[in-house]
């Protein structure tokens, strides 16, 4: 393999480059900042578990993706993950407060350490409807980490053990969240210009 190739993936492209390609979004987490929280908060989960109690983590599907993968990789304990597919906003922004499971865990939970893995918590209506599923399986104990909580648009309580940043109400996308599947790969969370996300 070229020795330049493993160069170009090793290293993050900065989030400039990022932005003269992707003009339309504005930074609001830069990239450097995320990582810096991110592995903040692995370990702070990985010390509160402990190597003797380790959580399976459980991403929500698609959006957690990127967030999980760099989290579980700041946590020194052994670790399992799992997914889940939760229908919420599809091609549009709004919540329509109907949720619907499209994948469910491979794996049983009864009687193991679940931490719910999400990208965002918005209206609160699709992490609310996944812990009730949840919670009925009779995990050991069930706790909830997002990277990123909009607490003006909060409808439904959730209770968040762990939250990355709190944000304005504004539409975000990158680092695994998206509008209409685009910008999931953006290394930074940027403000997309002109989408509302209002709910009325
Ligand atoms: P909730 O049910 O309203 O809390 O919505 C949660 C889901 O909506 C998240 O898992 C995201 O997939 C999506 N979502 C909410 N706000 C945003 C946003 O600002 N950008 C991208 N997706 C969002
Ligand atoms: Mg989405």
């Amino acid at each position: 393999m070229e020795t330049a190739l493993i160069a170009c993936h090793a290293e993050q492209m900065d989030d400039a480059l990022w932005q003269a390609r992707f003009p339309e979004v504005q930074v609001l987490i830069d990239s450097a900042t995320l990582q810096a929280r991110v592995r903040e908060l692995g370990e702070q989960i990985a010390r509160d578990y402990g190597a003797d109690n380790p959580p399976l983590l459980v991403g929500v599907l698609k959006g957690s993706l990127v967030f999980l993968a760099d989290l579980m990789r700041c946590m020194p304990i052994p670790i399992s993950y799992d997914f889940v597919a939760i229908s919420s906003y599809g091609m549009e922004t709004r919540t329509s407060g109907v949720v619907r499971l499209l994948k469910d865990l491979d794996t049983s939970i009864a009687g193991r350490h679940v931490l719910v893995v999400e990208d965002i918590l918005d209206t609160g209506l699709t992490l609310s409807y996944l812990l009730e599923l949840l919670r009925t399986r009779n995990p050991a104990s069930l706790k909830v980490c997002t990277l990123l909580r909009k607490p003006s648009r909060q409808k439904v309580a959730v209770p968040v053990d762990y939250c990355g940043f709190d944000i304005p109400d504004q539409f975000v996308v990158g680092y695994g969240l998206d509008y209409a599947e685009r910008y999931r790969n953006l290394p930074f969370i940027g403000i997309l210009a002109g989408i509302e996300s209002e709910v009325k």
